[in-house]
C-alpha cells in the first residue's frame, strides 16, 4: 500500500523530479517490506553480488534466527506485547542475515564500519573535522550533500506508516518511500515516539534512544549510518560529517547563511531566505496529532524548519555549555548509575545527555545542560525530541557529543562489561538490538573506541609520534587494560607485563601535555553538595 511520499517541492528543489517508486517498504529494507517477508517474519534479502540470500553462496553470511536478550529490564515501562518496538525486531522479523567476518548490512552486501574493499579486508580510518576548519569549498560540498540527501529517495529503505496491527500482522503492508535525509529524521522519531495504547491513550515514559544508557551508542550508530548513506548517494567514499565545537560559544555561530542558515529578516523563528535550508520542510513534528489519531508519522511535510537561537527559557538553559562543564563530565568515572534513566546521579551518560547538573552530576530535570542545552537553546525544531533531526544542526551537534563520549572512552578505557547488561530501561540493555535499525546492532557493540569503528575526530588525533610509536600504542593500550590479568598470569606473563609497563610509562610521559586526554581535570573536586537538577530535552 503505497501512499505517495508527499514531499512538497520547494523552488530550490525544482529540477529534481521525485519519482515515486514501486509499492514499497520502511527503516525497513525495501526488500523486506512486503507481505511475504512479513508473514514469514524473515528479512534475508539476496545479496546483489551472487543473488543468494545474505550472500550465502559467497560465504558472506546466512539467514539465522534472531537471538533476543533475556536480561531483565528496568521498571519504567510496565507493559508487554503492546508496542512494535519491544524485543526489536521480533514483532516484524524473527530471521535476519547474520554476516561473517567483516561483512555487514541487511543482505551482508556491505562492510563493517571501518572496513572497505571488495572483500572488506582493508581497514579505513576517516577523520571527522571541525566545520570551521573546512575550506570554503569543502564546507559548500557538505551543504550540497545535505541538500542532495533531502532530494534523493532512499534506494534501500522505506518507512513504516502503520503499526504492525494496522498492517493486519503483515497481510496489509503499510510502507512508503522517503528521501535519505528524512529517513534519518523518521528513524529518530520512531525510536523516541510514545507507545500507542489504543483509544486516546499513550505511554510517554519510553524512548529507545534517549534518557538511558543507549543514548550514546544509539546516536553513534545513527551518525555512522547517516555518514554511510551520504557516502553512497554522493559516491564520495571519504565523506565524514563535520562537528560543531560549541564549548564556550556565546551564540549560535553556525547560524549564518554561509553555514546552517541565518535568521529571517522579519520572522525570528524562521531561517533567512538566503539559506537554502529555509526551503526545507520538516516531518514528524506533530506528536500530539499522531497520538490522538493513534497513527505513525507518515512523513507528510509539516512546514519550514523553526529556529530562534537564544530565545529559550534562560532559567532552564542560561547559556551554551562551557569547557569546564565538559571537563567535569569527563571526570565522572561511572558510565551509568542507579535507575539508569534521567534521574541517575553521578552518571556520565546522564550528565552528558543533560539531565544532571554539569557541576555536580546530580540529576535535576528542571535544567537542560550539555547535550540537552543545545536542543533547548535552538528554540525551534531542534527542541522537541521526536522532530529534532529535521534541523541539520542536529548532525553537527551530535558529532560533537559523540566526540565527548569518545574522550570519555579513551580516558577511562572501560571494558565492554561496564555497559549495563540488565535492568536498564526497555531497549537499553547491552545485548538489546537498537530500534529501529535493520540490520541489527546491539548497544554494547558501540561501547568501543571510535578508531575500531573506522573514524576519529580531528581535535582528538594523537600527535605524530613517529611510526614506531604509532605501531606500538595500540598494544600498549591493550597491555594497560589487561594489566591486572597479566600480573596474575605465568612467569612469562609477568615478564611481558614488566616490559610493557616500562614502555607504557615512558610513552605516557612522552605524551603528557600534548594529548587532550591527559590534561589535568579541571573540576574534579567540585562540591557534591551543591545540588541542582536538569531537564527534559
Ligand atoms: C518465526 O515466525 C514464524 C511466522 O510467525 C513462525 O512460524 C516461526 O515459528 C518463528 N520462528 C521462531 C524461531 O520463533
Ligand atoms: C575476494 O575474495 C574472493 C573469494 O575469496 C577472491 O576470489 C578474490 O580474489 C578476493 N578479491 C580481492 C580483491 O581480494
Ligand atoms: C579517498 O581517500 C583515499 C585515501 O586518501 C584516496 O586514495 C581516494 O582517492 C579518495 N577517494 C575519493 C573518491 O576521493
Ligand atoms: C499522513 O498523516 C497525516 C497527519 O497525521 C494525515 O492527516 C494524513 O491523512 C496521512 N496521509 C496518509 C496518506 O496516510
Ligand atoms: C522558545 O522559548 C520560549 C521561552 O523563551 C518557550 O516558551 C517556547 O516554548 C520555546 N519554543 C520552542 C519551540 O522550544
Ligand atoms: C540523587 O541525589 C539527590 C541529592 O543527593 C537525591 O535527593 C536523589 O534522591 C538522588 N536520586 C537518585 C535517583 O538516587
Ligand atoms: C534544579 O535547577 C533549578 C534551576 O536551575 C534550581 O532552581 C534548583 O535549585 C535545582 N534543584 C536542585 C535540587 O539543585
Amino acid at each position: 500500500m503505497l501512499s505517495c511520499c508527499p514531499m512538497r517541492m520547494s523552488l530550490f528543489a525544482m529540477g529534481f523530479l521525485l519519482v515515486i517508486l514501486q509499492p514499497c517498504t520502511g527503516q525497513f529494507p525495501r526488500a523486506c517490506a512486503n507481505t511475504e517477508s512479513l508473514l514469514r517474519k524473515q528479512c534475508c534479502p539476496p545479496w546483489d553480488g551472487d543473488g543468494s540470500p545474505c550472500g550465502e553462496l559467497s560465504s558472506r553470511g546466512s539467514c539465522q534466527d534472531i537471538l533476543l536478550s533475556q536480561a531483565p529490564l528496568g521498571p519504567q515501562y510496565p507493559f508487554s506485547g503492546v508496542d512494535d518496538r519491544e524485543d526489536w525486531p521480533s514483532v516484524f522479523y524473527n530471521r535476519t542475515c547474520q554476516c561473517k567476518g567483516n561483512f555487514m548490512g541487511f543482505s551482508c552486501g556491505e562492510c563493517k564500519f571501518g572496513f572497505s574493499g571488495v572483500n572488506c579486508t582493508e581497514r579505513r580510518l576517516r577523520t571527522r573535522r571541525n566545520i570551521f576548519q573546512l575550506t570554503t569549498s569543502e564546507k559548500d560540498k557538505f551543504l550540497a550533500y545535505l541538500n542532495l540527501a533531502k532530494r534523493t529517495l532512499s534506494r534501500d529503505f522505506v518507512i513504516a506508516t502503520g503499526t504492525y496491527a494496522q498492517m493486519s500482522h503483515g497481510s496489509n503492508p503499510m510502507f512508503q518511500n522517503i528521501n535519505v535525509y528524512d529517513l534519518f529524521v523518521w528513524m529518530h522519531y520512531y525510536a523516541s515516539r510514545d507507545t500507542l495504547l489504543g483509544g486516546s491513550n499513550v505511554w510517554r515514559d519510553i524512548d529507545f534512544a534517549h534518557e538511558a544508557p543507549g543514548f550514546l551508542p544509539w546516536h553513534r550508530v545513527f551518525l555512522l549510518l547517516w555518514e554511510r548513506e551520504i557516502q553512497k548517494i554522493t559516491g564520495d567514499e571519504n565523506f565524514t560529517i563535520p562537528y560543531w565545537d560549541w564549548r564556550d560559544a556565546e551564540s549560535c555561530v553556525v547560524c549564518t547563511n554561509e553555514y546552517m542558515g541565518g535568521k529571517h529578516p522579519t520572522n525570528p523563528n524562521l531561517l533567512s531566505p538566503a539559506s537554502f535550508f529555509s526551503s526545507w520542510q520538516v516531518i514528524c513534528t506533530r506528536s500530539e496529532e499522531y497520538n490522538s489519531q493513534q497513527s505513525l508519522c507518515n512523513a507528510t511535510s509539516e512546514g519550514p524548519i523553526l529556529r530562534n537561537p537564544g530565545n529559550n527559557d534562560k532559567s532552564r538553559t542560561p547559556r551554551l555549555p562551557s569547557s569546564a562543564e565538559v571537563e567535569f563530565c569527563l571526570s565522572l568515572t561511572q558510565y551509568e548509575s542507579g535507575s539508569m534513566d534521567k534521574m541517575a546521579n553521578y552518571s556520565f551518560r546522564n550528565t552528558l545527555e543533560g539531565f544532571a547538573d554539569p557541576r555536580t552530576a546530580i540529576s535535576n530535570i528542571s535544567q537542560s545542560s550539555l547535550h540537552n542545552a543545545l536542543h533547548i537553546y535552538m528554540n525551534g525544531s531542534m527542541s522537541q525530541v521526536q522532530g529534532s533531526a529535521n534541523d541539520p544542526i542536529f548532525v553537527l551537534h551530535h558529532a560533537f557529543v559523540d566526540s565527548i563520549f569518545e574522550r570519555w572512552l579513551r580516558r577511562h578505557r572501560p571494558l565492554r562489561e561496564v555497559y549495563p547488561a540488565a535492568n536498564a530501561p526497555i531497549g537499553h540493555n547491552r545485548e538489546n538490538y537498537m530500534v529501529p535499525f535493520i540490520p541489527l546492532y546491539r548497544n554494547g557493540e558501540f561501547f568501543i573506541p571510535s578508531r575500531e569503528l573506522g573514524y576519529d575526530y580531528e581535535y582528538l588525533e594523537e600527535p605524530a609520534l613517529g611510526s614506531f610509536w604509532d605501531f606500538l600504542i595500540p598494544y600498549l593500550e591493550q597491555a594497560r587494560q589487561i594489566q591486572a590479568w597479566l600480573i596474575g598470569a605465568a612467569v612469562i606473563g609477568g615478564i611481558i607485563t614488566a616490559l610493557f609497563t616500562g614502555i607504557a610509562l615512558a610513552c605516557r610521559k612522552k605524551r603528557r601535555g600534548t594529548s587532550t586526554e591527559i590534561q589535568p581535570l579541571l573540576i574534579e573536586s567540585e562540591d557534591y553538595n551543591n545540588i541542582s537538577y536538569q531537564s527534559n530535552l
